[in-house]
């Protein structure tokens, strides 16, 4: 198996003191690639360089709906600059997050909006985080959509939602990712919206550090390396050989990302 982990937070503080041994498991156990994903201004600076260490590791910049409050022109303005250095694969992650509603929704909207713009003229694909917040991000892209025309690719990172929502994700030609969530004994939801994303839509992801998958739950800091006990149980969900599985996914990843 060649996986690639389609979004990954290794410059977080709990993987970046240890990077080196992170990825060297990841490569023993088959995860190839990786797009370590910023959030904020601080962290995406941090991607890039990280990507640029590695090879095979790519970077995506963006500021996370937590952070919509703090964000001035001058912020966007780095993150565009920022976005055009070689190894930015995408913007986000992005999007609305009315669970926690960290940052008012009205600022949430605004720099998911601009966000899209800087994607769109940059001609590079978005990833976005939601939750409890699915209309009104398929509104925001619809609109979007609308008038400026087409992005060059959407995902729903880490998704969690139902077989219905699925349906109008695929509908609207997005792609949508998994992490090891799909494994938790709660997500029965989640699974029955596996059920009908075909393999050359869907991604993997760990969203590392968080949400080791199981059986390694105890695990309490995820990294790359625990992927492939996703990537198995998506395999057995689909009813697909896991080798052609993972050859699959990897392909829709590469072809999302334009990976060469
Ligand atoms: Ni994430």
């Amino acid at each position: 198996m060649e996986l690639i982990d389609t979004h990954c937070h290794l410059t977080f503080e709990q993987l970046a003191g240890d990077i080196e041994a992170v990825v060297d498991r990841s490569r023993a156990a088959g995860v190839v690639g990786w797009i370590t994903v910023g959030t904020d201004p601080e962290q995406n600076r941090k991607a890039v360089e990280l990507a640029n260490r590695f090879e095979n590791m790519y970077a995506a910049v963006g500021i996370h709906p937590h952070d919509a409050k703090d964000v001035t022109a001058g912020t966007m303005a780095e993150l565009k600059e920022l976005a055009r250095s070689e190894k930015v694969v995408a913007i986000g992650e992005m999007g609305l997050d009315f669970h926690y509603d960290f940052s008012p929704q009205q600022d949430q909207r605004r720099v998911f909006e601009t966000q899209l713009e800087i994607a769109r003229e940059l001609n590079l694909p978005v990833i976005i985080h939601c939750r409890e917040a699915f209309d009104e991000t398929i509104d925001i892209l619809e609109q979007f959509i609308g008038v400026k025309g087409r992005l060059k690719g959407v995902v729903f990172h880490c998704f969690s939602g139902s077989a219905r929502q699925a349906r109008i994700v695929l509908d609207h030609g997005f792609y949508i990712s998994f992490t090891g969530v799909v494994t938790f004994k709660n997500a029965e939801k989640t699974r029955e919206a596996v059920k009908i994303v075909p393999a050359d839509r869907l991604m993997l992801e760990t969203d590392c550090p968080y949400m080791s998958p199981a059986p390694m739950r105890k695990q309490k800091i995820n990294e790359p390396a625990l992927m492939i006990h996703t990537a198995r149980f998506l395999a057995e969900l689909k009813e697909m050989d896991p080798a052609d599985f993972a050859r699959a996914v990897t392909a829709a990843g590469k072809s999302f990302f334009d990976l060469p």
